[in-house]
């Protein structure tokens, strides 16, 4: 089966967030399903072309590809993942993807998407790639699905074609003025109130991508349940409603090769469940470059993540004083939206000795702080999948996160009543603050009894959630679309 995978970000290439680990790792996974399997994804100027040594496609022509009525000079570039034999095509469009961030607020950011789904097209006919399944991920791709079916449909190399459409958050929508219309070169007749691609008068990229996809997935079981209410539907859930009928929850793996603590380069000392001394020895480092006093009976609680409010910042903030009073210490590493970070700086100054913030993107760090913390906190608002209470699980950090979509499918509630309990984490479920110290305050119980605590470290990392049993479902479901 050719599957051409196509994402916005993907690692080891560039990264913001869960989405780019996905589309780096379940590739990998589904070829070794059997499926040829390509990436297609934009070369921003980001990229570190020598690194991963990125080379124009060999036998491909430079062409053109026509955004807002001009055409854009393009071209075709690619590497392997490394260590295997998975392509990796990236879309070059300088007028595009010649920016300082990956993502912007500048007026063009729809034609620069347009500009990539339109890429992705012109580079599989160059290619003479046919695909059975294009595997659109997030708005950015959302017009994949309609340009197959109408602006590429001329093309017998797309006519068996199927799209499927994975939702990674529905709070992210790509929605665009009236002239995107035009400038994506899309049937006018579709913008007309409640079409198909009309969105409170904008054009929205994920709107049309549900509305036009064969199928649709989302990355939990619950988030599928949840996106289907007003609550969690970005609006959305009277759509998906409608198009219940191809929506389906499959639950994110995580790459055992790059989160594991017996193999991870990253860590001061690497440990398993029986060496697991060696994770003191990352506490111990981790404090001491944070400035912050080590002790083997206060707990480290760790956090890392996006700073928005998806994460639950609203209530951390409501409840720090709170916080501060526990007997815990905190090291959190965050990028994102200036009111959070400013608030977080504050008490990183104030409480030097209790809370140090870290700031920007750092992947070494966040392997650290995974496997030097005792505690993760993950009290999100919403939460499509989640990787980093996954992560957590693995290095025998125990997750504190709240009862929502793939928190809720992948921690087990700890009853710190029962001696012999066989949870994995701390759940609360209401977003509430004081539900979220409540939980702490549990979690924090439990450490100081560490013959209970290991039982429930051992309950955590001998979880699975290796990608084998998630690409198995989506050949299932590729093969489902297809028949
Ligand atoms: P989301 O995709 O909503 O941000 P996920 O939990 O699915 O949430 O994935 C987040 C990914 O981004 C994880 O791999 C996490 O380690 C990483 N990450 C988040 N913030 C940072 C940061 N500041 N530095 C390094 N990695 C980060
Ligand atoms: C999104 C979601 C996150 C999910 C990730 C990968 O960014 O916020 O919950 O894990 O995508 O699917």
């Amino acid at each position: 089966m050719n599957i051409a995978f196509c994402s916005s970000e993907v690692v080891p290439f560039i990264k913001t967030g869960g989405l780019a680990d996905v589309a780096g790792a379940l590739p990998l996974k589904l070829k070794t399903h059997g499926a040829d399997v390509r990436v297609f994804l934009p070369l921003y100027s980001l990229i570190d072309y020598r690194k991963h040594k990125i080379k124009k496609s060999p036998g491909i022509a430079d062409f053109y590809i026509k955004v807002n009525g001009k055409n854009h000079a393009a071209g075709l570039f690619e590497t392997v993942f490394p260590d295997t034999d998975v392509k990796a095509y990236f879309i070059d469009c300088p007028d595009y993807f010649q920016r300082e961030t990956i993502y912007s607020n500048e007026s063009d950011e729809a034609e620069r998407f347009i500009c990539f789904c339109k890429g992705v097209l012109e580079a599989m006919q160059r290619l003479k790639f046919s695909p059975d399944i294009i595997h659109c991920n997030d708005w950015q791709t959302g017009l994949i699905p309609l340009y197959i079916k109408e602006n590429y449909a001329w093309d017998s190399i797309f006519k068996s074609t199927k799209t499927l459409f994975t939702i990674h958050n529905i709070g992210y929508q790509g929605n665009f003025p009236p002239e995107t219309v035009k400038a994506g070169d899309i049937n006018p007749d579709h913008f007309g109130p409640m079409g198909p691609i009309e969105w409170y008068e904008q054009v929205s990229f994920l709107k049309t991508g549900l509305m036009f996809a064969d199928s649709i997935s989302t990355v939990s079981q619950t988030y599928a349940k949840e996106i289907l209410t007003e609550e969690f539907g970005g609006g959305m859930h009277e759509i998906l409603e409608k198009r219940q009928d191809v929506l389906y929850g499959i639950l994110n793996g995580i790459d055992y090769n790059v989160w594991n603590p017996e193999f991870d380069d990253h860590l001061w000392e690497k440990y398993s469940f029986d060496k697991i001394e060696g994770k003191a020895e990352n506490k111990k480092q981790l404090m001491k470059i944070s400035g912050i006093e080590f002790s083997e009976t206060v707990p480290l609680i760790g956090l890392i993540s996006r700073m928005v409010s998806q994460k639950g910042f609203d209530l951390i903030i409501e409840q720090i004083d709170k916080m501060l009073e526990l007997d815990a210490k905190y090291i959190f590493l965050s990028a994102g939206d200036g009111k959070y970070e400013k608030f977080l700086r504050g008490i990183s100054f104030e409480y030097p000795d209790k809370f140090k913030l870290y700031t920007g993107s750092n992947e070494e760090l966040a392997h650290r702080i995974e496997a030097a913390s005792d505690i993760y906190l993950m009290p999100s608002m919403y939460e499509p999948c989640g990787l980093n209470q996954i992560y957590s699980l693995k290095y025998g950090t125990i997750p504190v996160v709240r009862k929502t979509g793939g928190l809720a499918d992948t921690v087990i509630d700890c009853d710190e009543k029962k001696k012999n309990c066989n949870g994995t984490g701390f759940v609360f479920e209401k977003f509430d603050g004081k539900e979220m110290v409540k939980a702490l305050k549990r979690a924090i119980k439990v450490f100081k009894d560490q013959t209970r605590w290991r039982k429930i470290q051992k309950n955590a990392m001998s979880m699975d959630f290796s990608w084998d049993i998630s690409a198995q479902k989506y050949i299932e479901l590729y093969n489902k679309i297809k028949s």
